[in-house]
């Protein structure tokens, strides 16, 4: 197809910018070489329409409510795959064969103990102190423990880094929670696999052993690959924006904890189940919050409502709504959350507010009941989130530093005064 150009006139000059089209169809200007031939650049407060790289990772479409992995429909992978599968596609652009499979697991459970060193930081930090801000000193640390990863090195390293990152946060993970109850911390067991794994290092104790339920096990897999990765969401540009510095790995994937733990992103999970509490504790009153939430001189939104990107039902949430009401049934929990989240959704949905606006339930609407009802606190629920969010951190740092990708710098116009004024 021959080259196509979108006309630009200014100043009675006109410019050709070239068109370029993704393999799904979306087209975008090119306007990299704007500035060079016009002395202007674009300006686009917070990306609402700027694509910042070239991607083969992730497709959503915002419209239709289609999210892909390297071409596979979540649906198939939530279906078909575990967590370490799908990290591995992410990673690598293809699902692994068995073999492949076998060695990234055994490097899983290879990299899955924490520098004893590294333990004794978990007796400094504040009782109280929030997991997603433990997480992410811990992750910063791992630059002065373990050798660093860079292009160079990343053909060879890229598999054990991923292992290292994802099994000991996994680690990590767990033992804060531990040190938060005030109980002895558990390590991590060979011959457990990934997810099993996480949930006997959470939940197992001296004096009450921790019964593995497959269907726990089961449903923690699938919500760690229905979070694994969202294309350019704040926390991956986070990462890749931190990366594009060369920075080190680890603290890299640390910017991302901490974009990720903002209540605008990850942190909602959290804190939507504080809203769901809220409203019971407050006699239920749905209509309430949702007028609340509608209310332009109130801050309140409706946490776990709305999208940058989905203008229809997030394909993640519809998954986790079914998977959520099928595993409360199976684990005979009746949870009044649940009640009045259903009950904020049809209300909400039939409210012209966000009709209008396109504000359906995103993937932090549901997935905090199922948490609850694994045994999962609240403060842990965005750690939960940082763990299925490594695998796609990790890949799309390993594309952008493959990809010779310049450092992130953009422009900016100035508004202030002028040297005349002062
Ligand atoms: N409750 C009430 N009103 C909302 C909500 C909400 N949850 N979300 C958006 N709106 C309204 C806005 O007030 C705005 O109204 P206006 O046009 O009258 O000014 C309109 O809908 C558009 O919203 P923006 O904030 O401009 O949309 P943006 O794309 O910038 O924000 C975001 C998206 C941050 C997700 C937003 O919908 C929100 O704050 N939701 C609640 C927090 C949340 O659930 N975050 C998790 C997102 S998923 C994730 O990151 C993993």
């Amino acid at each position: 197809m021959s080259q196509e150009y979108a006309k630009l006139v200014y100043n009675g000059k006109e410019v050709e910018l070239p068109l370029v089209r993704g393999t799904m169809g979306e087209v975008a200007l090119d306007i990299s070489h704007l500035r060079k031939e016009t002395g202007m650049v674009t300006i686009d407060p917070s990306f609402m329409n700027t694509a910042s790289c070239y991607s083969k990772i992730t497709f959503i479409d915002g419209e239709k409510g289609i999210l892909c992995y390297r071409g596979i429909p979540i649906e198939k992978l939530v279906e078909n795959t575990r967590f370490i599968e799908t990290a591995y596609l992410l990673l690598h652009g293809k699902l692994p064969n068995v073999e492949q499979s076998d060695k990234f697991s055994n490097l899983l459970t290879e990299n899955s103990l924490l520098h004893e060193d590294m333990r004794h930081f978990f007796d400094r930090f504040p009782r109280g102190s929030h997991p997603m801000s433990i997480m992410g000193t811990m992750q910063n640390a791992f630059s002065t423990f373990y050798s660093n990863v860079d292009s160079l090195s990343l053909k060879e390293a890229i598999d054990i880094s991923a292992a290292r990152i994802m099994s000991t946060f996994r680690t990590m993970a767990a033992f804060a929670y531990k040190r938060s109850i005030g109980e002895p911390v558990v390590y991590p067991r060979h011959d457990l696999p990934f997810c099993a794994n996480f949930l006997n290092m959470m939940f197992d104790s001296p004096v009450r052993p921790y019964e593995i339920n497959p269907n726990v096990v089961k449903i923690l897999n699938s919500l760690l690959i229905l979070h694994a990765d969202h294309e350019q969401n704040c926390s991956t540009t986070a990462v890749r924006t931190v990366g594009s510095a060369q920075v080190n790995l680890y603290s890299t994937i640390s910017a991302g904890i901490a974009a990720l733990s903002g209540p605008l992103h990850g942190g909602a999970n959290q804190a939507v189940i504080e809203m769901l509490q809220r409203i019971v504790r407050d006699g239920g009153n749905v209509k309430k919050y949702i007028d609340r939430a509608k209310d332009k001189n109130s801050s309140f939104r409706l946490m776990g409502f709305g999208h940058r990107v989905y203008k229809t039902y997030d394909p993640r949430a519809r998954l986790i709504k079914k998977q959520c009401d099928d595993f409360l049934k199976q684990m005979s929990i009746n949870d009044p959350l649940l009640d009045v989240a259903m009950q904020l959704e049809e209300t909400a949905l039939n409210d012209n507010y966000f009709i209008e606006r396109n504000l359906y339930p995103n993937v932090d609407f549901y997935s905090g009941i199922i948490y609850r009802a694994m045994g999962i606190p609240e403060n842990m629920f965005t750690v939960m989130f940082a763990l299925a969010r490594l695998p796609g951190w990790i890949a799309h740092w390993k594309e952008m530093i493959g990809s010779k990708t310049k450092i992130t710098r953009p422009r900016q116009i100035y508004i202030g005064k002028t040297p005349k004024q002062n």
